[in-house]
């Protein structure tokens, strides 16, 4: 207890000068991997673990300190709700994980009542900012977060299938073996089993996907892509038992952009009511992230299939939400 005390106490006197102030609600494999990832990246200035075991909450904190010294000074420590005041990005990863066999969707109504209680703790110190919600299922608690905060929709984002395109990318990167870099793709929908990528709008450095296939005489198994992605966290978790790298990065990305205002266009989860005439529910479309939270969100062109595709997502979503809204 004296050390936890000291730990704040000195992070709080070393930082000078203004900076981001980050909360990660959960620090499991989830948390604590994107803790360091925030770290390594030196991207806040104060970061606060909260987690209902305050040990490893502990633990994790005084771990990345010691890491410091080689990327450079942050306050970082665990806390507790209060510290959630006058955060700039609150990323809620606490929650059960999902077990072998078990699907995202079954997890629902067991991380939504944690969820509940969570939100309820965060708003009664929230002054501002952005809650990015990770947990499983995301689109779910999302949603469900949105509502029972009463936030703009802008200011609570979802994980979502940033994770998913990510993997899509690398999947084709390997396929076609370029960097990933040059590749652009997103999955969109649910992140889940009813996921979709938009093969119309995937390009590798500025040359439509077929194209480029056809041009270069590769052939690709389109239906293996999606399916690789579709189960990539499934095989994850039974060969290792969580996820947590991949997820960590995408956190990552997702904080910069919403810290440092960049604009970044990526798949992200929110509440839809409008685009494509999708209402009610949360799940992934590219958008632009800024300093604002979700900045718009780009109806892109779809074909009628993947129009298709993303209506029985959004479907596939709301049986769900229908089972556990309150
Ligand atoms: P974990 O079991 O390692 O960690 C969960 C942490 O949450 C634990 O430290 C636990 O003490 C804490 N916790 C539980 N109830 C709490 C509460 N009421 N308040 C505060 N803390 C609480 O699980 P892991 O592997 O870190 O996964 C966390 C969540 O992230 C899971 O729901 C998992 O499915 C999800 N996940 C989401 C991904 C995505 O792409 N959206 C990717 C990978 C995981
Ligand atoms: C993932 O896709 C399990 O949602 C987690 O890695």
């Amino acid at each position: 207890v004296v050390l936890y005390l000291q730990l704040r106490k000195n992070g709080g006197i070393i930082v000078a000068g203004k900076g981001f102030k980050v909360a990660i609600i959960g620090c499991g494999f989830v948390g604590a991997s994107a803790a360091f990832a925030m770290s390594i990246n030196n991207l806040v200035s104060e970061m606060v673990l909260i987690d209902v075991n305050k040990e490893k909450a502990y633990g994790e904190a005084l771990d990345i300190n010691h890491g410091l010294s080689f990327v450079g000074q942050m306050n970082v420590y665990s806390g507790d709700y209060s510290d959630c005041k006058d955060c700039d990005v609150i990323v809620i990863t606490a929650g059960a994980n999902r077990k072998p066999g078990e699907t995202r969707l079954d997890l629902a109504k067991k991380n939504v009542s944690i969820m509940k209680d969570i939100t309820a703790n965060i708003m009664k110190y929230y002054t501002k900012g952005v809650i990015l919600v990770v947990s499983n299922p995301v689109d779910i608690l999302t949603y469900m977060v949105q509502k029972w905060t009463g936030l703009p929709a802008s200011k609570v984002l979802g994980s979502g299938t940033v994770l998913d395109s990510s993997r899509f990318r690398n999947q084709i990167a390997n396929i076609l073996s370029v960097d990933v870099k040059n590749v652009h793709g997103y999955i969109i929908g649910e992140h889940g089993d009813s996921q979709l990528p938009i093969w119309s709008a995937t390009h590798i450095a500025g040359t439509k996907f077929d194209d480029y296939v056809a041009k270069n005489n590769i052939v690709v198994d389109k239906e293996q892509i999606l399916n690789d992605v579709k189960t990539a966290g499934a095989v994850i978790i039974k060969n290792k038992g969580a996820t947590y790298y991949g997820i960590a990065l995408s956190i990552n990305r997702i904080c910069e952009s919403l810290l440092k205002n960049y604009k970044t266009i990526m798949p992200i989860g929110t509440v839809i009511n409008g685009p494509y005439g999708i209402n009610d529910v949360a799940l992934s479309l590219p958008a632009i992230v800024s300093g604002n939270g979700i900045e718009k969100i780009l109806e892109i062109d779809l074909t009628d299939e993947e129009l298709k595709g993303l209506l029985h997502s959004a479907d596939q979503i709301k049986l769900v939400l229908n089972e556990v809204k309150d």
